[in-house]
């Protein structure tokens, strides 16, 4: 089932001294915009979280990718702030109840579900929801930090769901630029984040451009 190839800008790889501006230079290009949360527990990275969303003002869609410990006990204050999408790690719920829990909790928010695989995570680890969830994140680094390099190992993973499942909407994270985005849509992903060559691009809107069209 062909798709339209959504990119995803991860504000993680912005200016954070000038949020709201570095958000405006994507807007009307982005499909929707990455908050990567973390919580220096799960990765070793702090990020930021609801404080900061409340300050910015914008039209596109927020993806919120929970890399947190408990993520059930973080969802509600993003609920609130009406976003589109919330992700959390297969690797921080590993009860199918609370899995199910979870994502069901996600989409009384309003909101739509998605399910996280590190690179290591095999995509068996996620048979038992993966016919529940409105997205899977298939990470392409080991999530924490931006600018790292694209691990091609994950590819397998993209193939293997998109085989396995034609018309979930696959997203890849990590690593993702005019060169590896091509490898990812070929795997069968619809759904890219880039964040540091997005915001190292002096024309965002061209560098958004560019992955949509590989
Ligand atoms: C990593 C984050 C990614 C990261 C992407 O833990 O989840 O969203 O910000 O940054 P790039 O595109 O620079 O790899």
């Amino acid at each position: 089932m062909h798709r339209p190839i959504l990119i995803v800008p991860s504000i993680l790889s912005a200016n954070l001294g000038c949020l709201q501006q570095e958000i405006d230079s994507v807007e009307g290009a982005a499909d929707w915009l990455q908050i990567d949360v973390m919580d220096g527990h799960f990765v070793p990275n702090l990020s930021f979280g609801v404080p900061v969303l409340k300050c910015l003002r914008t039209r596109i869609p927020l993806d919120v990718h929970l890399m947190v410990a408990n993520p059930e006990d973080r969802i509600e204050e993003f609920l609130e702030l009406k976003v589109k999408h919330i992700t959390f790690h297969a690797e921080t719920v590993h009860e199918s109840d609370g899995r199910r829990a979870l994502i069901q909790a996600i989409r009384d928010g309003k909101a739509t579900a998605g399910i996280a695989l590190k690179p290591g995570t095999p995509v068996e680890e996620i048979d038992d929801v993966v016919d529940d969830v409105d997205l899977v994140l298939i990470m392409s680094v080991e999530p924490g930090f931006g600018g790292q390099a694209f691990l091609p190992d994950v590819l397998e993973k993209v193939r293997l769901l998109r085989s396995r499942f034609p018309s979930l909407m696959i997203q890849m994270d990590g690593g993702i630029n005019d060169n590896t985005a091509a490898q990812c849509i070929a795997a069968g992903a619809d759904n890219l984040v880039a964040g540091s060559f997005v915001f190292a691009a002096a024309d965002r809107k061209a560098a958004i451009a560019s992955l949509r069209t590989v």
